[in-house]
């Protein structure tokens, strides 16, 4: 989820890994390391914070910063809060060995009861420094070099990680391994870079590997490097290719914008939010926020969810989802209204703060009343040991990875996953949704990413939209149901990156004042899916229709009826009601995108907006 780099070779690594730990602060994190060998030692450091208070930090108490192998990191914390000790690199017991890792090992907690039984210590919260552990056992047990014995330990792990291991015994090498986090190789002459992407070495050598999901390598000076597959250790013939992206293309993964790459990571995102939370096979979702709290939860009278922006939509939708699912009532507030409006909080309320960054300053203002009052405080944050899960009774992170535009997009879906999640535990609890139609939903949940990337597909088509409508002054959003707080969020995308003023509305809304708007120049997007209301919303399209609005209609793969009415139209997979929103919202992100650069705005920072409002 954030950034890895090393190097071995002929030069001083140190300047090598801290410039490429620079390189990768735009994937936003929350700690960095760095572990250096100097032939005899090896010198770690690591810190909560910048890379800039890294380097003042390892200047300062480093005994050497000399070396030509080195590993660092910038960790985007997913398993224990963000401070020094649960930064990495992460020794192994013995002190031979150092890791660094992106990603989450799902297992960690077997895997890290088994090592305490076999007498291993810990001094961190992390995932990853089990995983160094297990390593180690394995070297000890199997009598292995590092390469087998991580392949061994990786065979037994469950879990996305890119990772880079150093034994200080064997200092030629350095051994990598990825499945579902990136991982490049730079190969220069009788030296090696290994990181995220190719923006730490692309200055050094434009050869690299990128290490395909389930492959592992063992990196040597003086050698052809050799990759194997890690589940059979069969060797594979890997691609060296050429780069030809320059820095600024790398930083965003080859996309234009942190935006669009954050679009199209919303597959990815989700996976890592269910991962290890949600057992489809098994039939369970197991969430220790909801787990250790359950009774407070399914019990509460009223459910009362605070939150900004996008984070107000996703509460929205969640006020649907409860409410079909767990039947408890839920009022959705923002928490700018909410702080000020001396409202009526009861001890059996239970308030979900949902905020991507975590640090918002009306939802953090909102939860202090509520906890005041004597509410159960449950917050849904992506940012892990940010404020509000920090002054949250209990809470669920998303896994989404640093969102970087300003425009929430991964953060929306990812927060409506967990809301999802928590939704069906709770109903599961309380015995108001069948086993059959709870296992149904976790299925379906579970096919959502390869949805989103079939509408991710439709990009080209939307693009052509967008040059269509650009040019508009105003644009309305029109949805019913679990579609309603999706318009609401289309509109915002469209405002908040291109200037143009837009609204949504329940469709239904309609007639009773909006459609005095409707005219040939009023572009009206219409959600459409043949979920919920279908018929009625097909009556609200030929209501904007009989007074020459344009539609471009959100529906549901097949659809004809709407085809024939509107001006254009864009298809998504069927999937059940309560998801829909997961694949509405995807054009409504790529129309607004794509309209905002074709008028040449600032899509990752736009006008008058701030990623985090920390203010009142
Ligand atoms: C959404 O695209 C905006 N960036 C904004 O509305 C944002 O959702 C809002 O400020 C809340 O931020 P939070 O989720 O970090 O609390
Ligand atoms: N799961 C690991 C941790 O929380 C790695 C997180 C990351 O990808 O930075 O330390």
């Amino acid at each position: 989820m954030c950034g890895i780099v090393g190097y071995i070779g002929h030069r001083e690594a140190y300047s090598i890994v801290l410039k490429g730990l620079q390189r990768l602060e735009y994937r936003g994190y929350d700690s960095a390391g760095i572990a250096l060998y100097d032939g005899e030692e090896l010198n770690l450091c690591k810190t909560k914070g910048k890379v800039s208070d890294l380097k003042d930090k390892f200047e300062e108490t480093a005994t050497s910063t000399k070396g030509t192998v080195g590993i660092g990191h910038t960790r985007w914390a997913t398993h224990g809060v963000p401070n020094d000790v649960n930064s990495h690199p992460h020794y192994s017991n013995s002190g031979n060995l150092v890791i660094i890792h992106n990603g989450i090992i799902e297992n960690y907690d077997t895997l890290k009861k088994e090592l305490i039984k076999r007498g291993y210590t810990f001094e961190s919260d992390t995932d990853t420094e089990v995983l160094v552990n297990l390593i180690e056992d394995v070297m000890v047990n199997e009598k292995v070099k590092l390469g087998k014995a991580v392949q061994i330990a990786l065979n037994q792990s469950v879990g996305a990680y890119a990772i880079a291991v150093f034994d200080k015994r064997k200092p030629n090498e350095l051994v990598v391994a990825r499945l579902g986090s990136p991982l490049a190789i730079g190969i220069g002459e009788n030296e090696f870079f290994i990181a995220s992407d190719a923006s730490p070495f692309i200055e050094y050598t434009s050869n690299a590997i990128y290490l395909e999901d389930g492959e592992m390598a063992v990196v040597r000076t003086q050698k052809q490097i050799k990759v194997r597959k890690i589940h059979d250790d069969s060797l594979v013939d890997p691609y060296v290719q050429e780069l030809q992206l320059n820095l600024e293309q790398i930083e965003k993964g080859g996309y234009e914008h942190f935006m669009l790459k954050e679009i199209y990571e919303q597959p990815n995102a989700i996976i890592d939010t269910y991962r290890g939370r949600m057992l489809v096979n098994e039939g369970i979702v197991r969430m220790a926020g909801v787990d250790d709290n359950i009774e407070r939860l399914a019990n509460a009278k009223r459910i009362l969810i605070v939150a900004c922006g996008t984070s107000w939509h996703a509460g929205l939708v969640a006020e649907y989802i409860f409410e079909d699912f767990a039947r408890i009532p839920v009022e959705v507030e923002y928490a700018s209204e909410f702080r000020y409006r001396n409202p009526i909080i009861y001890e059996n309320d239970v308030v979900i703060a949902i905020s991507q960054s975590g640090e918002t300053a009306d939802t953090m203002a909102a939860i202090k009343l509520a906890k005041e009052k004597g509410a159960f405080v449950f917050g849904v944050c992506n940012v892990v040991g940010s404020s509000i899960s920090r002054e949250s009774h209990a809470g669920a992170y998303t896994h989404a990875g640093p969102e970087i535009g300003v425009a929430s997009t991964k953060a929306f879906t990812t927060q409506i996953t967990v809301l999802t999640m928590i939704a069906l535990k709770l109903a599961k609890h309380r015995g108001t949704i069948s086993d059959s139609d709870f296992r149904y939903h976790l299925q379906e949940l579970d096919r959502i990413p390869a949805k989103i990337s079939k509408v991710l597909e439709a990009n080209d088509h939307i693009k052509l939209i967008a040059d269509k409508y650009k040019e508009a002054p105003n644009c309305l959003y029109l949805g019913r149901g679990y579609n309603f707080p999706v318009a609401l969020e289309g509109a915002l995308k469209l405002k908040e990156i291109s200037y143009i003023h837009a609204e949504g509305y329940p469709a239904a809304e309609m007639k009773h004042g909006p459609i005095a708007l409707i005219d040939e120049q009023m572009p009206v997007v219409v959600i459409a899916t043949k979920k919920g209301h279908y018929e009625k919303v097909v009556s609200n399209i030929q209501e904007i229709k009989s007074r020459k609005g344009k539609i471009i209609g959100i529906v549901t793969e097949g659809d004809e009826a709407v085809r024939d009415l509107a001006d254009y139209v864009i298809e998504i997979p069927e999937t059940i009601e309560s998801l829909t929103p997961l694949l509405t919202t995807i054009p409504l992100q790529l129309l607004s995108y794509h309209i905002a650069v074709m008028l040449g705005k600032n899509v990752d920072q736009p006008r008058n907006l701030a990623k985090s409002v920390t203010v009142e």
